[in-house]
């Protein structure tokens, strides 16, 4: 399958000039293994992008954590892919659930900006998935085929995209999916993939989970074999980050 076990760090909106030059140098000084074996992508509010990219080992890349859906302009407080790209942002994430919840972005919206963001260069971590209610209600493959499809009615290659399976009920609560939750979802995602999109896209494309991830329980959920990874929020501001880095091995 080939599928490179990739590791994303999602600061939110945290961080001040002091902690982030922490993180840093935390994120510089760890143990973990080669660049052929993980991609890690660390995402820090806008306005450190520029610090961070500079001042962070080389095979470390970043992330912004959001984009404007089309060409920038007259839209006062977003930036747009194309700063993104001008200042050698290579990765951008979409759709994170707190954007669809709290700013209300559709699933037609998100699609919108993945593939403008796509069609700028820029590689996307595409966010799915549901909330409590949701999965309690039986839904939570349908939340997620919706969710996804809506990416898919708008892009053709899925080569710059890692979809990232965050259940709504598991972020920043403390209480994540088990190993046999979040692989029985990535194993229905990759089915859709290769029925609605094709099976080489299917094989290829990288799930990553996301959810009250840590350096505790990453081991068990990086063994299941349609988890290609995390994305990470509170951890990924702490040293454990290293640690779930390394459970790429
Ligand atoms: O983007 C990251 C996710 O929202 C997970 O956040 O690890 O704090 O639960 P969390």
């Amino acid at each position: 399958m080939g599928r490179k076990f990739f590791v994303g760090g999602n600061w939110k909106c945290n961080g001040t000039t002091d902690q982030v030059d922490k993180i840093v140098k935390i994120l510089n000084e760890g143990q973990v293994p080669p660049t052929d074996v993980v991609e890690v992508v660390v995402s820090p509010p806008y306005v450190f992008l520029p610090v961070v990219k500079s001042q962070l080992r080389p095979e470390f890349q970043v992330a912004a954590q959001n984009c404007w859906v089309k060409k920038g302009g007259a839209f006062t407080g977003e930036v747009s892919a194309e700063m993104l790209a001008n200042l050698g942002v290579p990765w951008v994430i979409l759709g994170h659930s707190e954007r669809r919840a709290l700013l209300g972005e559709s699933n037609e919206f998100v699609g919108d900006k993945v593939a403008y963001a796509l069609s700028q260069g820029l590689k996307v971590i595409a966010c799915v998935g549901e909330t409590l209610e949701q999965r309690e209600a039986g839904s939570t493959m349908d939340v997620v085929a919706a969710q996804t499809k809506a990416i898919a009615e708008k892009i053709k290659d899925w080569s710059n995209v890692v979809i990232a399976y965050e259940p709504v009920w598991a972020i920043g609560t403390g209480k994540v999916a088990t190993p046999d939750q979040a692989q029985e979802v990535h194993a229905s995602l990759r089915d859709w993939l290769k029925i609605n999109v094709s099976p080489e896209v299917a094989d290829s494309t990288r799930i990553i989970y996301g959810g009250s991830v840590t350096g505790a329980n990453c081991k068990e959920l990086a063994a299941k074999p349609d988890v290609d990874g995390f994305l990470v929020g509170g951890a990924s501001l702490k040293p454990e980050f290293i640690d779930i880095i390394n459970s790429a091995t």
